[in-house]
């Protein structure tokens, strides 16, 4: 089984002098070194070369970064504007993403890797779009008016209503496989509803994020609203976590350090919202359109490299149609162009890191010495840059760690099922619950076990398909509330009770 591979790794040469300006801190609406002076290397995952350095914040720059976001909330321009000229704002960057698409693009391919035509119509297009989806709700978050019935105080007459107020400061921890559209999800819902923010990207891919900086603040954005820190996960990220000024966090990553934040909330009982790992199940029956049905299932675990929190990664195939499904989806695999995400021909890039490449081989070797089989795939690439090859695995049994635990990689694990009952308990059978696919032809068992799975979204023959108004989030050890949707503006918003003795 080969893999072609794709070459050509052309550096934009627009990006070489954003790439060559120091990558700063944006606190109070400027551009400033970590206090320590440090800084970190930001690597091409295409070449394993280092491509930038950004400064490494730790807790003494989040001190900073909160100190700003909780004047700009209490007194600043932010908390006393109406909600129409916020919107405007927030408008105005998804207008900015949108003019600077390409450059946006070119980072996300150039830091995470995936192929720039993806970056451009996946990443950079939706997070424009979440912020237009979110400018639209700032002018529409209100608060009820409640009649009242007080059986110990009869005869009395009340006026009682509900104001929706900003939660404060809020920290945000996000991940690398999206950098840019995971500050979109953080920033959108929290800008909409008033908050000020501390912004904290992951260390393999601050680039996007530094450059969406640059764009708030073209936005009129005032200073201290949206602060961005850029530096390590136990440093950085736990000091903002941790950080008793801070009203809320809102963390995407992985369940472990998902239970980390809970902890570090323990503090000052700030609100939390986790979006975490996943072990999607995806199920295709013996009556789906068995080509489309293919095309999707491979489309679920290798789009963006197989780094997706909802992956596709547990294939359930009805047994009459096991070999067929599994030939197909193999056969995807085995043609995918593997490469730079620069190169046009590309269709699956690197994984985003060293460590992230060894994580992946290392559920390969252990699937593989666990006895099961590489129908396509199975290896690293031998090329510089964190290669692995698309890799479908026959022969997965329950227990082994290649079907029960988060890989985050191009891997899939297919597995036959004979009826509904058996499918049901395999499909709820993990400690995650994320998303399901269904592919088949009768509308009713589609939707039967659309209610029967335990997954924050459930797509039918369809997968992966996100949309700025469709909520997100996982049932659980995947998470804590949703993104997206109205549902996002409510873990930014306080619920006051007001009630007048008339
Ligand atoms: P991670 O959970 O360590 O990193 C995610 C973010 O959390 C980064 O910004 C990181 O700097 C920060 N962070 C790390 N430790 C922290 C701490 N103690 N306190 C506060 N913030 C902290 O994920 P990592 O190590 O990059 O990837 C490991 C696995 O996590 C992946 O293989 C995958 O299974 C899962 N993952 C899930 C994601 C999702 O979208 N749900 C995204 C990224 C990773
Ligand atoms: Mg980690």
């Amino acid at each position: 089984m080969s893999t072609s591979i794709a070459s050509e790794h052309t550096v934009p040469s627009e990006l070489k002098s954003f790439l060559a300006s120091p990558k700063q801190l944006l606190i109070n609406g400027k551009w400033v070194n970590a206090k320590s002076g440090k800084t970190f290397d930001v690597f091409d995952p295409a070449t394993d070369d280092v491509i930038a350095q950004a400064a490494e914040g730790n807790g003494a720059d989040i001190d900073a970064a909160v100190a700003a976001a909780r004047a700009a909330f209490d007194g600043g321009p932010w908390s006393k504007m109406t909600a129409s000229q916020r919107s405007r704002f927030i408008w105005k960057i998804g207008d900015l993403i949108e003019a600077n698409a390409d450059q946006l693009a070119q980072l996300e391919t150039l830091d995470n890797g995936k192929p720039f035509a993806v970056a451009k119509a996946a990443d950079v297009a939706l997070a424009a779009d979440m912020f237009r989806y979110m400018a639209g709700w700032a002018t529409k978050i209100e608060g009820n008016t409640i009649p009242l019935n007080v059986p110990y105080a009869p005869g009395s007459e009340f006026h009682a209503y509900t104001l929706k107020e900003p939660i404060g400061v809020v920290g945000q921890i996000i991940p690398w496989n999206f950098p840019l559209l995971m500050a979109a999800w953080k920033l959108g819902p929290a800008l909409a509803t008033g908050c000020t923010i501390v912004l904290k990207p992951a260390e393999q891919t601050p680039l996007s994020a530094i450059r969406l900086g640059e764009l708030v603040t073209e936005a009129g954005i005032p200073d201290g609203v949206v602060n961005i820190v850029t530096g390590f996960g136990e440093t950085a990220g736990a000091a903002l976590a941790s950080h008793d000024d801070v009203d809320k966090v809102a963390f995407t990553g992985s369940t472990e350090v998902g239970k980390l934040i809970i902890g570090a909330a323990t503090g000052n009982l700030k609100k939390v919202t986790l979006e975490l790992g996943g072990k999607s199940p995806n199920v295709i029956y013996d009556d789906a359109d068995i080509d489309t049905a293919v095309a999707g299932a491979a489309d679920a675990i290798f789009f963006n490299q197989g780094q997706v929190c909802s992956a596709g990664s547990r294939l359930y195939i009805q047994s009459g149609i096991y070999d067929e499904v599994v030939a197909g989806v193999s056969e995807i695999a085995s043609n995918m162009k593997v490469g730079s995400g620069f190169d046009p021909s590309t269709q699956m890039g690197p994984l985003v890191s060293r460590e992230q490449f060894e994580r992946v081989n290392g559920y390969l070797r252990a699937g593989l010495d666990a006895g099961a089989e590489a129908a396509a795939g199975g290896a690293a690439l031998d090329r510089s840059g964190y290669f692995v090859q698309p890799t479908v695995l026959k022969n997965a049994t329950p227990e082994m760690s290649v079907v029960r635990e988060e890989i985050f990689g191009p891997v899939v694990a297919a597995m036959p099922f004979e009826n509904d009952n058996e499918l049901k308990t395999h499909a709820n059978d993990s400690t995650y619950g994320l998303a399901a696919g269904i592919w088949t032809r009768d509308i009713s068992k589609a939707h039967r076990l659309a209610k029967a799975v335990k997954a924050g979204t459930v797509w039918i023959n369809c997968y992966s398909i996100f949309d700025a108004a469709l909520p997100f989030g996982g049932y659980k050890q995947s998470g804590w509330g949703r993104e997206m949707g109205h549902a996002a503006l409510e873990n930014y918003l306080q619920t006051k009770s007001v009630c007048v003795n008339l």
